[in-house]
């Protein structure tokens, strides 16, 4: 269970905001619920814990199983929302070190999520005498990035095992018909998983798209998916009191009309970086539209309170915090006791690590209240499966809720297409010619 804590935004807000706004929640819960609001054909993530293709579900496990045992690498290529929320769960789940661990399971590289030659380079060298499979994941089978990094890895597996060898050894996470990806497993006979039409990229991680790498890493899919339908059914209640989802898009839409512009996620544990960048993705994508949105950023505490801390504590007062607070972690590690105390830390020895960053989160709240930044704490309990499956559905939710209160459709992404139309027209793609001449005399005045 997911407790929301807003007593640290009240001193920000009017007080009866919560009833003020519910009409509106109410509109978008239902919205959500029956799926009849703006962007409505993008919903099937809703109900996707408890309604997903069980027999698809069974093939992903068997393939993780079989990557497992015939690969030393998975090479995961795919961008935006086909990337992140694997990243994030695996990083968090099993570490940000993880490919540098001992495990019987295979590293994970995550490629075609830039452009950058060295990245790709330095990929190429650590499959150097490994054994590999490859996940390619674009839902519209045509995205730049992971196309050609596609290109690459499908012709070293080609040159190690042949052909046909090969072939067993990709799956492509696509659209379930159309696509320049789906028509090259068909005729390659790659093994394919669907994302379902109706679940956009940055709502996919709880179908195919993330799940194949995650159970490749050894995460149990299943509780992650028992996780998020617990959420699910939490987040049928159209009730502020109980509904997490609820008081967090109540309180962050408050904020936003009280004038702070940047919601900033923070955690205490290095490993939630990757959650924290699906995090972004999923509202700035969602929300940031029509001139309207919260910018989404993201720190590691406590990293961070030594870079970003000042600005937090005393720069422009457009800002707000939602910090996640994880349970107590498996191990203690009580500081040792030191003789000579040469450094003066024996008052802590003994003291746990949690101890010691529950007393620096406490002590962060109290000083960044203080200095005028409004807290929402989202306690989320100890860090599993189980619950990170409850915080992505809790996320989603919360997010469709969000834009549907700012009138924006949360489900669309007209304003990514822009870069991509340049970039076409500046390499050279066909059908470009006239935008390309453009382009370039206001590239070179
Ligand atoms: O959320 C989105 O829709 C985007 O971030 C996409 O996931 C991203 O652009 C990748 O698209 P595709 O899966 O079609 O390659």
């Amino acid at each position: 269970m997911i407790h929301i804590d807003l007593s640290n935004t009240r001193q920000f807000l009017q007080a009866n905001y919560i009833s003020a706004r519910s009409s509106r929640l109410k509109v978008a819960h239902e919205h959500l619920q029956k799926g009849n609001g703006a962007g409505s054909d993008f919903t099937g993530w809703v109900h996707l814990p408890t309604d997903y293709d069980r027999e698809e579900f069974a093939r992903i496990k068997k393939a993780a199983t079989k990557i497992q045992s015939d690969s030393q690498a998975l090479v995961v290529i795919g961008i935006g929302g086909s990337y992140l929320g694997a990243r994030g769960v695996i990083e968090c789940l099993c570490s940000p070190n993880y490919n540098l661990k001992k495990k019987n399971t295979p590293n994970i590289y995550f490629i075609g999520n830039g452009l950058s030659s060295e990245q790709l380079s330095e990929t190429i060298e650590l499959l150097d005498g490994v054994d590999f499979s490859v996940n390619v994941i674009s839902k519209s089978g045509t995205t730049t990035e992971p196309a050609v990094a596609f290109r690459f890895f499908r012709r070293m597996l080609e040159e190690k095992y042949g052909k046909n060898e090969a072939a067993k050894r990709i799956y492509a996470t696509t659209d379930r018909e159309k696509g320049a990806l789906k028509s090259l497993a068909n005729e390659n006979g790659y093994e394919t998983f669907v994302v379902p039409d109706d679940v956009g990229g940055r709502y996919s991680v709880l179908t195919a798209v993330g799940l194949l790498p995650i159970a490749v890493a050894g995460i149990d899919i299943d509780e992650l998916m028992n996780g998020a339908a617990a959420m699910q059914k939490t987040c049928t209640v159209d009730d502020m009191a109980s509904n997490p989802a609820w008081r967090y898009a109540a309180a962050r839409y408050e904020l936003y009309h009280s004038g702070k512009r940047i919601e900033i996620l923070a955690a205490y544990e290095p490993s939630f970086r990757f959650m924290a960048e699906w995090w972004k993705q999923l509202y700035g994508e969602s929300e940031g539209k029509e001139n309207k949105g919260l910018f989404p950023a993201s720190v590691e505490f406590t990293a961070d309170l030594h870079s970003m801390g000042q600005y937090i504590q005393q720069g422009e007062r457009h800002i707000f915090e939602s910090v996640v607070r994880f349970g107590a972690s498996k191990d203690e590690n009580p500081v040792p006791y030191d003789e000579v105390n040469g450094d003066g830390l024996n008052f802590l020895a003994g003291k746990s690590m949690d101890f010691i960053a529950t007393q620096a989160m406490d002590g962060t709240l109290l000083a960044h209240v203080e200095g005028g930044v409004p807290n929402i704490i989202m306690r989320v309990g100890q860090k599993n499966a189980f619950t990170l499956g409850e915080m992505i559905y809790f996320f989603e939710y919360a997010c469709g809720l969000s834009g549907y209160l700012l009138d924006v459709n949360p489900f669309d992404q007209p304003g990514v297409e822009a870069y991509k139309t340049n970039m076409f027209a500046l390499l050279g793609k066909p059908g470009y010619e006239e935008m390309r001449a453009e382009l370039l005399k206001k590239l070179n005045t």
